[in-house]
């Protein structure tokens, strides 16, 4: 809702102390953690591929000890407050919300949490399209209504009554407000409608109508059974042939698939990779349960990370057109990137899986699947095929071209495997082919090793910190102020120290805002009643600074001396620069005064001329 005054945006809920620290302690972060990352042991920690950037060592760590996770390479950090935060987009208090659900912890009263924010909840969103599914349901089943609908899922589609039910399928009437009307019924209003994206508002009158009209409808529901957002076809062939739900405080098209639900209760050990509702309702009508796609949107990485929770390897079956196999292309790059194993299917006398399926029926299919090919045997037939391997220079450049496209492998097993396949088909030494992978993976390496420190370089030089901006101006105070946080944030001695003024530091001797506002955050939560907790602290802080702020605990923690005389100097070097910044200053205010001087006695002097 806009119009929001300050006052009320104030008074966002915030849970009490007390009701955040159970929630913490009564989730079990390791199996919070484990249900999107797949976690290995090394230690007391747990290690896994990190969900929010793709990698394919593993640098996210989770330690249920302490009850925080951290990644290595990203940076992102915190509790599992702050990890339900990045991975289910919410803010803090639904992220405490869904934990607290979760571990069965009551919320407190309303009048506890204060006023319910402002805007439309997750929740509140999820309840709205569950009882918009069941209307279109109902619509779609009432001959009345639903004649057109049903006659094209029964008749055009060849789906069974089965089907139908099992995917939840509807139908959305020819008219602009059934379901508003409906759904008003239901006590929710115009701005909760629209903000689910179930309905738009009329720039001419005002009005809210339907956002789906006069198509059958494919609920799109998450692994945990939400229905997430919505598809709607139409029946003919008028454009835009699929709608679908924009992004919600539900739903995100760059990272939902389309039928995960289903496909992971399949354990099948690999899924299907299509392009389309219909491929997949196809598909698993035929008993390939372990297909999915993605929703109006090429594969993101996104896709990739929360795809590879569920299954390690993938066979792409797009479309047979350029486009398919283009994005088919991309796709493979996409998934290999996050470590899963990629094949892909071209299938030849149908225009996508569906039509195949119809066409040849299933076994045709499932032996279409088992000679499917790796992306390597994929693009190597087209590189052997566009050039006369008769003719010496030609062949010379098929083998660039292959030893190029091996070089990429990540997996030494996987460059073996292919370099002998590019040998045997050029009818060449696997050692000549060999060294020169080896090389090319030499040079990779080293331009991206240069880009990267390029990079890292540019972005502190171009565009500074975003976190912390101030650092660039004083980089050597910025990381004393990083070494006492980080001290602050593991000893209790140090918080201890400072309280009673046994080492003098206070707000004022930090250089930079954003760790003089940690400072004292840390500092406030000292003196509160339950002590220090870390998860506190994510209430005043977006996730991004709390992993800044784990950053710098966890380095602190990967040293060896932590000790009294570090922490000393360290607060040292604060109180110099602090110094020197204000001698700056008095330097300035000194400068200008004599300038000041200098004028007036000048423009006395012309006064007396005159
Ligand atoms: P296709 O046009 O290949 O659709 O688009 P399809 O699944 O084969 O559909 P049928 O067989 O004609 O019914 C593939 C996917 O691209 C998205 C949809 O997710 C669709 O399933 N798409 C396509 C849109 O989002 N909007 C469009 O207008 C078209
Ligand atoms: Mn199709």
């Amino acid at each position: 809702m806009s119009g929001a005054t300050d006052e009320e945006e104030g008074s966002i809920v915030r849970f009490p102390d007390h009701f955040i620290q159970e929630v913490v302690d009564r989730t079990d972060i390791e199996e919070l953690i484990g249900r999107y990352v797949s976690l290995k042991r090394a230690g007391s920690n747990l290690v896994g591929r990190c969900p929010f950037h793709s990698e394919k060592t593993p640098s996210f760590s989770v330690s249920p000890t302490k009850k925080m996770f951290f990644c290595f390479g990203c940076h992102a950090g915190g509790s599992a407050i702050t990890f339900v935060q990045k991975m289910e987009n919410l803010d803090f208090p639904d992220a405490v919300e869904f934990l607290a659900n979760r571990a069965g912890v009551p919320l407190p009263m309303e009048s506890e949490a204060g006023q319910k924010k402002e805007g439309v909840s997750r929740k509140r969103v999820l309840e709205m399209n569950l009882a918009a599914a069941k209307f279109y349901r109902a619509c779609l089943f009432d001959p009345n209504l639903g004649g057109e609908g049903m006659r094209y899922f029964r008749q055009q589609r060849r789906m069974s009554e089965a089907t139908i039910k099992h995917f939840g399928l509807g139908f959305a009437p020819n008219n602009f407000y059934s379901l508003t009307n409906h759904m008003h019924s239901l006590g929710y209003t115009d701005e909760e409608l629209i903000a689910a994206c179930l309905c738009g508002k009329s720039q001419k009158t005002g009005k809210t109508y339907d956002y789906f009209r006069n198509r059958v409808m494919f609920p799109i529901i998450d692994p945990s059974g939400n229905v997430v957002a919505f598809g709607g076809r139409v029946m003919d062939d008028s454009k835009p042939k699929y709608l679908n739900s924009s992004d919600t405080p539900a739903f995100k098209k760059s990272r939902h698939l389309f039928a995960l639900n289903f496909a992971k209760n399949c354990c099948a050990e690999r899924m299907i990779l299509c392009e389309g509702y219909m491929d997949v309702i196809a598909l698993h009508a035929a008993g390939f349960e372990y297909a999915v796609a993605t929703l109006g949107t090429a594969i993101t990485p996104e896709h990739a990370r929360v795809f590879s929770k569920y299954t390690q390897k993938v066979i792409i079956s797009y479309d047979a057109d350029d486009a398919g196999q283009n994005a088919a292309n991309k796709a493979m790059r996409v998934l290999g990137e996050v470590g899963m194993e990629v094949r892909v299917l071209k299938l030849s006398g149908a225009k996508d899986p569906d039509e195949f399926i119809v066409k040849f029926g299933p076994d045709r299919f499932r032996q279409a699947l088992e000679q499917s090919r790796t992306g390597f045997d994929h693009k190597s037939e087209k590189i052997l095929s566009s050039y006369d391997l008769s003719i010496g220079s030609e062949k010379l450049k098929a083998s660039n071209a292959l030893c190029t496209l091996i070089a990429e492998y990540w997996s030494a097993v996987e460059r073996e495997i292919y370099l002998a396949q590019a040998a045997k088909a050029l009818d060449l030494p696997v050692e000549a082919l060999k060294n020169t992978v080896e090389q090319l993976r030499r040079k990779h390496q080293r331009a991206r090793t240069e880009q990267e420190s390029r990079e890292a370089q540019s972005t502190l030089k171009n565009y500074g910190d975003r976190i912390n901006p101030e650092a660039v101006k004083d980089v050597r105070a910025a990381s004393a102020e990083e070494t006492v946080l980080g001290l602050l944030l593991i000893f209790e001695e140090y918080r201890n120290a400072v309280e009673k003024g046994d080492i003098a530091l206070g707000a004022s001797d930090f250089v930079t805002s954003f760790h003089r506002r940690v400072f004292e955050s840390i500092m406030e939560r000292h003196r509160s009643e339950g002590g220090f907790r870390f998860e506190l602290l994510g209430a005043d802080y977006t996730p991004d600074e709390i992993g800044r702020i784990q950053k710098m605990e966890v380095t602190r923690q990967q040293l060896t001396q932590n000790g009294p005389e570090v922490f000393r100097s360290a607060v040292a070097v604060l109180r110099q620069a602090k110094s020197d910044e204000d001698h700056q200053e008095d330097d300035i205010r000194a400068h200008l005064d004599r300038l000041r001087e200098k004028r007036s006695r000048l423009h006395k002097g012309k006064v007396d001329t005159k």
